[in-house]
């Protein structure tokens, strides 16, 4: 490995010479480092989401000390970059408003500092697409770590999974099966320890999908929070950053269409969470790589679910790194993976593979008994939804995905709280509820509201699911026989804000569609209801107006237009 002067470092463009400015930027920088840190060495960011009012990512200073070690001992200058965290237990409206405006912030300040590399810490939600959105258009070499997912707690003898137990005891108080004193109690028991959700939410799919994509040393998505090998690992990818700077590993020449694919194989394996759908768009949308919403129907079609993890399934993600982890379960499907697909080590994925192993089939099944034999995401289409739905069909009733009832429809969340349990509110099991002005323009921002609460009439009649279609999102931590994503949603003019209560709703996961039972000539000659307009008013200023007047639709990776591509590491002038 190469440093020091021997290698041309983009950080010298600040630092190299006898001039007026170059005299500021290193003067100023001056505050301990030693005199040899700007002769060339590699100067690596790394971008840091801890934040204590992101709790998920709380701990990770300590993974940033470990990571520093790292570049020190490889030759290379560390510095702490903090930068957008989101807390997605926190944040109101909903995180999802401000990926794109930490994205944006983190590409930005990436790129107007002196740095050569960047080291990508995150862990909650939102916080890894938003640095892999960042990282992949300024195209700095990067990599990833995950924070980790938090150690199993448990509540009267048994294992809570987070998110997902939130919302079966908040369902079990509504059925009137859960005193809400016991509710309460549940509580302290919910987070046992540092780290991210442990079920197979958005958190560990993304932390799993980003290493099958080839940002994070291999091996190391799913390892806790609280367990030590996350430091040795966060060490490893210390000095890992400083080799990539040498040899100029940057996310362009890393992630392929080949590593989106791989990616999307993973997120069947592991039976994801479907708002990996709107990262990966988003991500590869920055990389300029050619991927759409008909590549996880057809790629994912076919892969197995291996993983049984809550919400879906049974276990949660301490159960898995203990079975063998995501390279257990990659070996699995190896067939399906590309094999020219390279990772930040600069070797292939599949390179990895060969000594993983299953440890529990309980936890991950062996490729020969799948829990199901097709896990992909399925993407419907009809005149619901011209530009695609998405439903996550192994976290469905079965009996559910050919379906058709009678739509009641909710213009906004506050509407579908005010009415949902109304006990003349027009509804039987056979019913599909429809939740519109929750796309990225309407609420706005694409909140987790899709699985929509059972109507409380319906639960006591024993009903533990319904058909539900939404323009919103999903929690990755639920489950049900829910359509996300409608795209155009209403508030961009799409279909979805012309259905009534009471007209028939087809959906057929099969045929891959979703349709309202309305002529076009029919569906052309309604009008919005004066609810469905008034639920949706466009904000006048901020960040809000800037993300409604430019935010794309789910389809495409709710990204902002203008964010679309890389803009490189270049800055174009001097500061003073
Ligand atoms: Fe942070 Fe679930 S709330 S990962």
């Amino acid at each position: 490995m190469e440093v020091g002067n021997d290698v041309e470092q983009r950080s010298s463009q600040w630092y190299a010479g006898s001039d007026r400015n170059a005299y500021i930027h290193r003067a100023w920088m001056r505050r301990g480092l030693p005199a040899n840190a700007f002769d060339g060495r590699p100067h690596i960011a790394i971008a840091n989401t801890a934040s204590d009012l992101t709790p998920c990512n709380s701990h990770l200073n300590e993974v940033a000390d470990a990571v520093r070690n790292g570049i020190w001992e490889a030759g290379g200058i560390p510095l702490n970059l903090p930068v957008i965290s989101l807390g997605e237990t926190q944040v109101r409206p909903t995180a999802m408003l401000w990926r794109n405006m930490a994205a944006m912030a983190t590409e930005e300040m990436i790129r107007a500092n002196p740095v050569d590399g960047v080291v990508l810490l995150g862990g909650c939600d939102k916080t890894i697409p938003s640095l892999l959105m960042a990282a992949a258009s300024v195209d700095l070499p990067a990599v990833v770590i995950s924070g980790g997912p938090m150690l199993t707690g448990t509540f009267r003898g048994k294992a809570l999974g987070c998110g997902t137990d939130v919302w079966r005891l908040s369902e079990e108080v509504r059925a009137g099966t859960l005193t809400e004193e016991d509710f309460t109690r549940s509580e302290s028991s919910m987070i046992r320890s540092r780290g991210h959700c442990n079920t197979m939410g958005t958190a560990s799919t993304m932390a799993l999908v980003a290493e099958a994509l080839g940002a994070m040393l291999p091996g190391l998505a799913g390892v806790p929070a609280a367990d030590s090998r996350l430091l040795e690992a966060s060490h490893s990818t210390g000095r890992l950053i400083v080799e990539m700077v040498a040899e100029n590993r940057r996310p362009s020449t890393l992630f392929t269409r080949a590593s989106f694919l791989n990616a999307i194989v993973a997120l069947a394996a592991i039976g994801g969470s479907t708002n990996a759908v709107v990262h990966l768009l988003a991500i590869a949308g920055r990389l300029g790589v050619e991927l759409n919403l008909d590549d996880f129907d057809q790629t994912g079609a076919g892969v197995p679910l291996l993983v049984n993890l809550q919400p879906a399934g049974r276990f949660l993600m301490e159960d898995l790194h203990r079975a063998g982890g995501s390279l257990a379960v990659l070996r699995e499907v190896r067939d399906l993976l590309d094999p020219t697909a390279l990772t930040v080590t600069g070797r292939p994925l599949v390179d990895y593979l060969d000594d993983a192993q299953i440890w529990d089939e309980t936890v991950i099944s062996s490729r020969g008994e799948p829990l199901l034999p097709d896990a992909g995401i399925a993407v419907l289409y009809g005149n619901l939804a011209p530009a695609g739905a998405v439903i996550k069909p192994a976290a469905a009733t079965p009996e559910l995905l050919k379906h058709t009832g009678k739509a009641v429809v909710f213009d906004s969340v506050e509407d579908l709280r005010a009415r949902i349990d109304d006990p003349d509110l027009d509804v039987d099991a056979d019913s599909v509820l429809i939740l519109r002005g929750c796309g990225p323009k309407g609420y706005p921002g694409m909140p987790e509201v899709a699985n929509l609460p059972l109507p409380r009439k319906l639960l006591e009649q024993g009903v533990r699911d319904m058909v539900r279609i939404c323009d919103g999102r999903m929690s990755g931590t639920a489950y049900g026989t829910v359509v996300l994503h409608v795209s155009p949603e209403a508030a961009a003019g799409g279909p979805l804000a012309l259905v009534k209560s009471g007209d028939l709703i087809t959906l057929d996961v099969e045929a891959r569609r979703l349709t309202v039972d309305a002529s076009a000539e029919e569906l052309a000659a309604r009008q919005p209801s004066f609810a469905t307009v008034a639920a949706f008013a466009a904000p006048v200023r901020g960040w809000e107006k800037l993300y409604v007047d430019h935010v794309m639709q789910a389809d495409t990776g709710a990204d902002l237009d203008f964010l679309l591509g890389s803009s490189g590491d270049a800055v174009s002038r001097e500061s003073h």
